[in-house]
């Protein structure tokens, strides 16, 4: 920065050439050359030794004066503002890679929020699984008890059934005064009521038989439906803990990367604000001088020797627009973590400590719980 302005007051020497005669008593190309040293070297005591001669010297310096106050007001001063733009301009790109690294975390978190809902709405149908595996059980337990029943029907009608006999001595006799066709006729019926008998017993036993059957049949259906609920929920159940065991790495993966870009961001802002700090000194450094400067000057065009004496001690510059405002690092978005370790006696508690205890949960099988 210092060089430019040196080049520049240079050039103000160069342009001041035309007054540097003799006949210009006290203000010549060398004066002007030892302003652009001070400056350069920042010696205000310099500047002001030549300016104190300006001041008291004679006509025909006001020309030059006039040219180093343009200097000062078009070329110094904005170049001192440019560079306080510049670096005010890179602590604000910097500060950007924060709100990079913020944007990720909120995309992620909003991500994981999505898994979470598809979490609760696994767990809800596991549940029902779970619920719906008791009603099986029951169906299955009420089977095996009307099977049983069954049986018990078919023993006592069987046995029934066997106890049918043909009675050793068949009565025959007639009755006092009975014809033998009315005789006859008793006994027809006599035989035809006890045959009745022995096949509604045989029927009845047969039929108890196709009960059970039937109930057998109802019984393995009941038993491999349940055999087949368990299996259902177990899937399930592997669906659900695997969906948490797939949150639990996204969660720490985006943890990481949000980590890991915060990280860099900050190294990133702490070694441009470390560059930014000394440039907002020098350009406040810079602008100070050029205050005092142009207090010199203007005390030179007024020919006032005092006023180029007692600019030095002007203190009340006002740095107000040339303070830099340092951004704040934005707070740390904390990151997610599982609070119970998936397959831990406190994650079953708090995954399936509602379902039925008749039909507990297995053990965890997925990935993250080994
Ligand atoms: C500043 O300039 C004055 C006068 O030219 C000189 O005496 C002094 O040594 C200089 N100071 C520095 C620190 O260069
Ligand atoms: C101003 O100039 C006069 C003579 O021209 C001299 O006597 C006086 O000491 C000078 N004052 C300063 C502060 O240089
Ligand atoms: C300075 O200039 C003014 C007019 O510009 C003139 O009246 C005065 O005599 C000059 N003084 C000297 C010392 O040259
Ligand atoms: C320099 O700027 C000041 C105000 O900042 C103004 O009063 C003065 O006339 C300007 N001088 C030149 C030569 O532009
Ligand atoms: C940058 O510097 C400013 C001023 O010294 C300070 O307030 C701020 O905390 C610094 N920022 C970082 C990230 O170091
Ligand atoms: C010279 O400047 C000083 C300080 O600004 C001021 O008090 C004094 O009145 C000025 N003298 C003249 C002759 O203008
Ligand atoms: C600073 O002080 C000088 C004289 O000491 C005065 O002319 C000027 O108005 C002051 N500036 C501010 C911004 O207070
Ligand atoms: C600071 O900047 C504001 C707006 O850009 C302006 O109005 C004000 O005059 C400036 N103050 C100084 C001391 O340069
Ligand atoms: C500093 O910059 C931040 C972010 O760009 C902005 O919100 C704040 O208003 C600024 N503060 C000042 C005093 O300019």
């Amino acid at each position: 920065m210092l060089r430019w302005y040196w080049a520049l007051w240079l050039a103000a020497a160069r342009g001041a050439t035309p007054y540097a005669t003799p006949q210009l008593r006290g203000f010549g190309l060398i004066d002007v050359q030892e302003i652009g040293l001070g400056l350069a070297a920042r010696n205000l005591s310099a500047i002001q030794k030549v300016l104190i001669t300006v001041a008291n010297s004679s006509n025909g310096t006001e020309e030059v004066l006039h040219e180093m106050e343009e200097i000062v007001n078009e070329t110094l001063e904005p170049s001192v503002k440019r560079d306080f733009e510049m670096a005010q301009f890179e602590i604000i790109e910097f500060h950007t890679l924060f709100l990079k690294c913020e944007e990720d975390q909120h995309e992620a978190l909003s991500q994981s929020a999505s898994q979470q809902k598809q979490i609760i709405h696994l767990a809800d149908e596991h549940l029902m699984c779970r619920k719906h595996l008791v009603l099986l059980m029951d169906a299955s337990r009420s089977c095996e008890t009307l099977q049983q029943a069954a049986r018990t029907v078919v023993d006592a009608r069987c046995a029934l059934e066997h106890s049918s006999a043909i009675p050793d001595v068949t009565a025959c006799h007639a009755w006092p005064d009975e014809d033998p066709e009315a005789y006859h006729e008793r006994k027809i019926k006599d035989f035809e009521a006890s045959l009745a008998q022995i096949l509604e017993r045989k029927k009845a036993c047969e039929e108890a038989k196709a009960e059970v059957v039937a109930q057998e049949a109802r019984c393995s259906k009941a038993a491999q439906e349940l055999i087949n609920g368990h299996q259902e929920c177990d899937e399930k159940q592997l669906r659900l803990d695997s969906a948490v065991c797939a949150l639990q790495s996204h969660m720490a993966t985006s943890c990481e990367g949000y980590r890991t870009c915060r990280s860099a961001a900050l190294s990133g802002v702490r070694s441009v604000n470390a560059t930014v700090q000394s440039a907002e000194a020098e350009v406040q450094a810079t602008w100070t001088l050029l205050t005092k400067v142009r207090c010199m000057i203007e005390g030179a065009q007024q020919k006032n020797v005092s006023k180029v004496q007692m600019c030095l001690e002007q203190t009340n510059v006002s740095l107000k627009n040339l303070t830099i405002n340092y951004t704040t690092v934005p707070a740390v978005t904390p990151c997610q973590t599982l609070v119970e370790a998936p397959g831990s006696p406190d994650y079953m508690e708090a995954l399936y400590g509602h379902v039925p205890k008749r039909a507990p949960a297995s053990a965890c099988q997925a990935s993250c719980c080994h």
